[in-house]
């Protein structure tokens, strides 16, 4: 049986200040991205955020996790390790990061074009983001997991995008991945319902290729095989009787019109 936590009071008030440093955080790091700027450079900006804050990064010594961000160019997928790799005009450049804050982690990502969007990448970034805010909509006290999974199939289905069924959101809270498994494709945790204090990750990926893909020899960056480009959006979302609260709102950091 898939368990689904109940946040307390102090806890949601502490995922909401993390939330909102974490935004902080992605907003400093999204600042520095140019074209010449090294992955690496942009992991140190993070660490250096998080810790003015007084926060902790959630990913840095997670499972030997050796970094602060991930960092995924083009056809990387998800959790690519932050490298000398110097970023180039029009690339494709998906940032995750979580942080722990009195205890408690959230969990975002964003997709950014670095320069001109050269390679034509913004429709991929912006069916993305619509998929999780479609996603997100379904959010209620009572609401099943299916129904989240099934908002953001049918969003990206509609784009004609591939989604990368393999790589799935989350509950999020004492730990960086609680129950339930929120996926992107209805299937897993369909029917498990979510209650009023519960908190997930929700976090679509997709692209414009095949869905076949590998892991990089570090044994943490997958890309995909093709090479076809992929785009990652994610949030931490309070489940309430009203609807959906997002506690690390991207909106400000997005660089297009959902
Ligand atoms: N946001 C990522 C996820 O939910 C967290 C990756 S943890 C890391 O999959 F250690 F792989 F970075
Ligand atoms: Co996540």
């Amino acid at each position: 049986m898939t368990k689904v936590q109940i946040k307390s009071a102090e806890q949601i008030a502490a995922m909401r200040a993390g939330g909102a440093k974490l935004v902080e955080v992605l907003k400093e790091v999204v600042g520095a991205v140019r074209v010449d700027v090294s992955l690496t450079e942009l992991d140190q900006i993070a660490l250096h955020k998080i810790t003015a804050l007084g926060a902790k990064p959630s990913f840095l010594g997670y499972q030997d996790y050796p970094a602060t961000l991930c960092t995924s160019v083009n056809n990387g997928i998800v959790h690519c390790i932050p490298n000398n790799y110097q970023l180039q005009e029009g690339d494709l450049l998906s940032i995750d990061c979580g942080l722990i804050w009195e205890g408690m982690h959230t969990d975002a990502a964003v997709s950014v074009v670095v320069g001109q969007d050269i390679h034509g990448h913004l429709p991929l970034l912006t069916s993305v983001y619509r998929a999780l805010l479609a996603g997100t909509n379904e959010v209620k006290a009572g609401a099943k997991v299916g129904q989240i999974s099934k908002a953001i199939q049918t969003s990206l289905s509609r784009d004609k995008l591939t989604i990368m069924r393999q790589f799935v959101g989350h509950g999020v809270g004492a730990k960086l991945h609680e129950a339930p498994i929120v996926p992107n494709a209805v299937g897993h945790d369909k029917d498990v319902v979510l209650p009023e204090g519960s908190v997930i990750a929700i976090e679509p990926i997709a692209g414009i290729g095949g869905e076949a893909h590998g892991t990089d020899p570090d044994g943490w960056c997958a890309r995909t095989l093709d090479g076809a480009p992929v785009a990652h959006f994610e949030h931490t979302v309070l489940v309430t009787e009203g609807g959906p609260e997002v506690l690390t709102p991207l909106d400000s950091i997005i660089q297009f019109r959902p």
